[in-house]
């Protein structure tokens, strides 16, 4: 960096003649911007590498609360006016979060495995991944929140708008692969074929 009046600074020696003495805020905004490229570029292929599995943990982790919230509501549904009785919004609306960790962590299981037949996860693919698992995380969470609170009830559009974005993705991605999946043979399968 140089004085104004074009020297440099004094002690700028060896190595260090062209490294700063003073960063100005130009420097820290073009060193923010570098670092956040860099950390964006890592981000996204860490993400590529590890994207569907995270889909993969997420549909099991689901499951797993499927059946630890089937048991919570065993505990209290033999109760006649439990949480207002069986018809009532709230029990429906417990009822619903239960079911949809089932419903949501498959729909995760069924997504790993289409990138399993070799649909290459892009960009798309990523928000796909990621719109599934934010789609999943927020449904039963707006549906305890419903059952507490029905005003909030357009909150249900956070789910709703990522599974619509998760499922549309997902049917691009495949139709844009359509060749390569039909070609791909599952090796699985072939082993155990008779000749
Ligand atoms: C550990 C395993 C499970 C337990 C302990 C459990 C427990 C329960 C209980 C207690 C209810 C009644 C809730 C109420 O009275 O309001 C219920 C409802 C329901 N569960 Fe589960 N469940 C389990 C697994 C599953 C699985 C694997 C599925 C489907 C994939 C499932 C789907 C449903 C559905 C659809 C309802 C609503 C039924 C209706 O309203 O008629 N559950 N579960």
């Amino acid at each position: 960096m140089k004085l104004p009046d074009g020297r440099l600074p004094r002690g700028n020696v060896g190595w260090r003649s062209n490294y700063p003495r003073n960063i100005d805020a130009d420097d820290t905004g073009s060193f923010l911007s570098i670092t956040a490229a860099l950390a964006g570029a890592v981000i996204l292929a860490s993400m590529k590498a590890d994207a569907a599995h995270l889909n993969l943990l997420f549909a099991w982790l689901w499951i797993f609360f499927g059946f630890l919230s089937g048991m919570i509501l065993g505990l209290f549904f033999h109760r006649e006016n439990w949480l207002g009785g069986y018809g009532s919004f709230r029990r429906r609306m417990y009822r619903l979060a239960h079911i949809s960790f089932f419903g949501l962590g498959a729909l995760n299981l069924l997504f790993w495995l289409t990138i399993q037949r070799g649909v290459p996860l892009d960009s798309l693919g990523i928000i796909a991944s990621v719109a599934f698992i934010l789609g999943g995380v927020t449904m039963p969470v707006c549906c305890v929140l419903m059952a507490h609170f029905p005003k909030a009830r357009f909150l249900f559009g956070l789910p709703v708008c990522c599974l619509i974005i998760g499922g549309a993705l997902s049917l691009l991605l495949i139709c844009r692969n359509d060749a390569r999946l039909r070609s791909a043979g599952n090796p699985d399968l072939d082993t155990h074929q008779t000749p």
